[in-house]
């Protein structure tokens, strides 16, 4: 695993299968983001894509947010299958934090509740549950808000 690489995307080909990973797990199935919706969301300019490699192998891929109201979101974080129960997203997180808390007090995430292995593992790494927004982007599902924070933003 010590040959893990984040870095932002060096084609457009790689977005292409970040979006066809994306568009082909869950959450995003149910959340009916498809390939085309999760495409728009990698190549857009006002967010941060990197793509992790393992060896010469894509492993995955993250999205964050560092502009807006609740600042500092991590947006996406999607693990090929093959990679996935590894310890890697923890490492992908780890990441995330680092950029962010490099400027901001605070990483938000939003998880689906019918994903509870992920909310375990946020949990685990010190994500705080804020609260639930129903029927937030499917209907009859509710997307759960967690906050980890350095301290307030004054
Ligand atoms: C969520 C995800 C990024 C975690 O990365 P990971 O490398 O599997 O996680 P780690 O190995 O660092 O930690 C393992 C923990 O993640 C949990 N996990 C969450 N989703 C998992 C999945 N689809 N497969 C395997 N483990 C998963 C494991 O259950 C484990 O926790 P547990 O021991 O309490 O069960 C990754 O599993 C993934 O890409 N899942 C599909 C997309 C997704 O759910 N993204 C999160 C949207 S909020």
């Amino acid at each position: 695993m010590s040959d893990l690489r984040i870095d932002p995307p060096a084609s457009e080909a790689e977005l292409e299968a970040c979006a066809e990973l994306m568009a082909a797990s869950e959450p995003w199935l149910t959340l009916r983001r498809d390939r085309a919706t999760c495409l728009r969301l990698l190549r857009d300019p006002d967010r941060e894509t990197y793509v992790a490699h393992l060896g010469d192998q894509l492993a995955g891929v993250l999205v964050l947010n560092l502009r807006g109201a609740f600042v500092g979101y991590l947006q996406a974080i999607c693990l090929a299958p093959t990679f996935r129960g590894q310890g890697l997203g923890s490492r992908l997180i780890a990441f995330t934090e680092d950029r962010i808390f490099r400027e901001h007090p605070n990483v938000f995430l939003c998880v689906s509740g019918f994903n509870p292995a992920a909310r375990r593992l946020y949990e685990r790494l010190g994500y705080t549950c804020i609260g639930e927004l129903k029927d937030y982007v499917v209907q009859d599902q509710s997307e759960w808000l967690y906050r980890k924070t350095r301290g307030p933003l004054a």
